[in-house]
């Protein structure tokens, strides 16, 4: 028993019922606080207590005194059990950092992991105490939104950015004052939404479930995270909110995990939408029995659970096993030795020089270049460069979706940032108008377009049928190219966008997703080479929209490519692969692969498998060496490649290095049909690749 557990189980000695579901409950402060609700103990957590409660009687000025307030309030209750301050802090507090997709994109988890550090100093400072974060949702399908929000479409690169991201968010010790508890989400299986809209059911296989979607969870779980968001997703019939097989079976049976789960907003009230619930009361005993332990906002639990209980319709050690987990969470959260937030550290922790810093370095990381004909990139020999583009003063904008506590008073407006990186002698001339650029074109020697999406266009249930362009701009890239300057395109997303047409126009393609407060500078850095764009794609892009969902490791068709051209799968008005493969992105130098080494050709127990990689251009660079894997043949079949390990390097001009992966067999286990995991013996071929689809081929086999 943890040291904490006697002094849960003296606390649920003393509690009424109504005390006990009033831990389950978490109420949205923006939606009015009741005190006597509080002094009562009828509320266990509380949401988006950070801003100013206007009009409410409470702190204007927000932050940790609103909190503050709102604590002594709930300290004044019969058992003085303090609130836990609930809000999205997803990739950044006050500094802004890019958009999740973008994290990934740098295949960087200690980054992420500073990052994360970042975020839980600085929201700690705002009073909060638990964060709706890692978002660890796999996504096959860029129309869907919260794409955004997550790693991409990948298992491992997944696993590893959710560990880094729940050690950088809870530390050592969620207890000290500059932690957060973290909270994966959402699970599981949200990103299956059908045709990309958002909040739809979807269907996965056990198998794949288990080795793709659940992947990125176990190893938050694994590094302690300390909760769990149920998602809206109804998931092959049962939805999240009351799925006891992943809830239940899966993450506390199969997994270990002892902390507490949150339903999604309102989702448990949902369930009747769902068709699952015929009303409050069962959708709350619905949840409660597959393992929701918090309702969120809806206050389901608070209205239906102590008369349900009464009734004999819920067994009472249903309430008290999600009493007990919230309870334990909050003690090794110390809210009940530190209940209170010193408002002294605002000052102090937010947005400090380093952390502005560490947000610039993470936005050049997480930039792919996709395209740079005759170096045009990074700009050198121009005297004169016209910037035009719907981002052209963008601030705030360069966020992306979800930052709730993001100024865009922090931000230098672009254009100006790019001022301020220009080298002496060069003229930067802006257009905000395509009739203006149009004009100023024929005097420049390159144009740089900042092109994409507004935040409001990803994100939650911000979903779109169609992958290009907004509207309008692609128009102005035509028109601007047909007059034969070298032409830049940077582009601005929380997806990836089709671009066929636009990366044929454009001679450099840079992919800047929302890049955070400090986009603007790292961009002005990376087009005038005083840095290098460091990202390669942690998602598959499509050439068309009808192409998706399109992933790296599928499966192999009856009919692959490479078959008989009349009858291998494929559109009849599409070339059959990605526009650009998942793990692709270019530098500002070149990268050669060069004698493959395998330790033997038997894996026993692991094996070694090393190459060299030389930078051969003329610049350092960094380089993002990926290790891919495919089980020849399965009892199920296999993906057609799997990232197994990546290691990134930097290599100076004409340097060469071997990189060294060692794969344990443990790597190659999978879930079989009868639902075991493990590993089947045969061959395995091996690659030391650039992307999921080039690199140097080996092969071994398991016996
Ligand atoms: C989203 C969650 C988020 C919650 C609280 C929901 O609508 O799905 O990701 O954490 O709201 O804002």
């Amino acid at each position: 028993m943890p040291t904490s557990e006697p002094r849960i189980e003296s606390l649920l000695a003393q509690m009424t019922l109504e005390e006990k579901v009033g831990q389950l409950n978490q109420m949205n402060a923006r939606a009015g606080v009741d005190p006597d609700l509080l002094r009562a103990g009828h509320v266990g957590s509380l949401f988006n207590a950070s801003g100013p409660l206007t009009g409410q009687g409470f702190s204007d000025s927000g932050g940790a005194e609103l909190a503050n307030q709102l604590q002594r309030l709930a300290l004044e209750a019969r058992l003085k059990i303090p609130l836990l301050f609930g809000r999205d802090v997803i990739h950044g507090f006050r500094t802004v950092f890019p958009i999740p997709l973008g994290q990934a994109a740098a295949f960087d988890p200690g980054l992420a992991q500073e990052a994360a550090v970042v975020a839980a100093r600085e929201a700690t400072a705002g009073g909060i105490k638990w964060t709706f974060a890692p978002m660890l949702d796999i996504a096959r399908d860029p129309r869907w939104g919260r794409i955004a929000e997550g790693n991409g479409e990948d298992p491992l690169l997944g696993a590893r950015l959710a560990e880094a991201i729940v050690r950088g968010l809870q530390g050592q010790r969620m207890s000290d004052p500059d932690k957060l508890v973290a909270c994966a989400k959402h699970f599981a299986g949200y990103g299956t939404a059908e045709g990309g809209r958002d909040y739809e059911s979807g269907e996965l296989s056990d198998p794949t479930l288990r080795d793709v979607y659940l992947a990125p969870f176990e190893s938050a779980v694994r590094a302690g995270v300390g909760t769990l968001m149920a998602a809206f997703v109804d998931l092959n019939g049962m939805p999240a909110t009351a799925n006891r097989y992943l809830l239940s079976d899966i993450l506390r049976g199969e997994w270990g995990f002892d902390g507490f789960v949150v339903s999604d907003w309102e989702s448990v009230g949902e369930l009747v939408h769902h068709g699952l619930a015929a009303d409050a009361a069962h959708a709350a005993r619905l949840a409660l029995h597959a393992g929701v332990d918090m309702d969120m906002v809806a206050g389901t639990y608070l209205d239906t659970l102590a008369g349900s209980v009464r009734a004999g319709l819920v067994p009472l050690a249903e309430v008290d096993d999600a009493v007990r987990r919230i309870l334990r969470i909050k003690h090794r959260a110390g809210l009940f030795e530190n209940p209170f937030t010193d408002p002294a550290r605002a000052a102090r922790d937010l947005l400090a020089p380093q952390a502005r810093e560490l947000a610039r370095r993470f936005a050049r990381e997480s930039m792919v270049l996709l395209k740079n004909e005759a170096d045009l990139l990074p700009l050198r020999d121009v005297r004169r460069v016209l910037v035009a583009g719907p981002f052209l003063h963008a601030r705030g904008e360069l966020f992306g979706t979800w930052t709730p506590d993001g100024r865009a008073d922090d931000v230098v407006p672009l254009d100006q940032a790019l001022r301020q990186a220009a080298p002496g002698g060069v003229a930067l001339w802006f257009a905000d108008y395509a009739d203006q650029a149009l004009h100023m074109t024929p005097a420049v020697d390159a144009v740089v377009l900042l092109m994409g999406e507004h935040p409001v266009r990803s994100g939650e249930n911000c979903n779109v049928s169609d992958l290009g362009l907004p509207p309008g701009q692609a128009e102005l890239l035509l028109a601007v190219a047909a007059l034969g300057k070298p032409v830049v395109l940077v582009v601005f997303a929380g997806r990836p966008l089709v671009l066929t047409r636009e990366v044929a126009q454009a001679q450099a393609v840079l992919y800047a997703w929302h890049p955070g407060l400090e986009g603007g500078a790292a961009l002005g850095e990376v087009l005038f080479g005083l840095a290098a764009p460091g990202g390669r794609l942690p998602v598959t892009f499509p050439r068309a929209t009808g192409q998706v969902p399109i992933y790296y490791n599928h499966k192999s068709s009856g009919r692959p490519i490479g078959s008989d051209p009349r009858f291998l799968t494929r559109y009849n008005d599409l070339i059959p692969a990605p526009f650009f493969p998942f793990g692709y992105g270019l530098a500002y130098t070149t990268f050669a692969y060069d004698n493959l080494r395998l330790s033997g050709d038997v894996l026993r127990g692991r094996l070694e498998i090393s190459a060299e990689v030389t930078n051969s251009g003329p610049r350092a660079g960094r380089e993002v060496v990926q290790l891919y894997v495919r089980d020849v043949v399965g009892s199920l079949t296999r993906p057609v490649r799997e990232l197994k390990d990546f290691q990134a390097l930097e290599l100076g001009p004409g340097e060469t290095r071997r990189v060294t992966f060692v794969l344990e067999e443990e790597q190659l286990a999978f879930t079989r049909a009868d639902g075991t995991r493990g590993v089947e013996p045969g061959t395995f071929h091996v690659w030391v690749a650039p992307h999921s689809q080039g690199g140097l081929r080996g092969e071994f086999v398991m016996p």
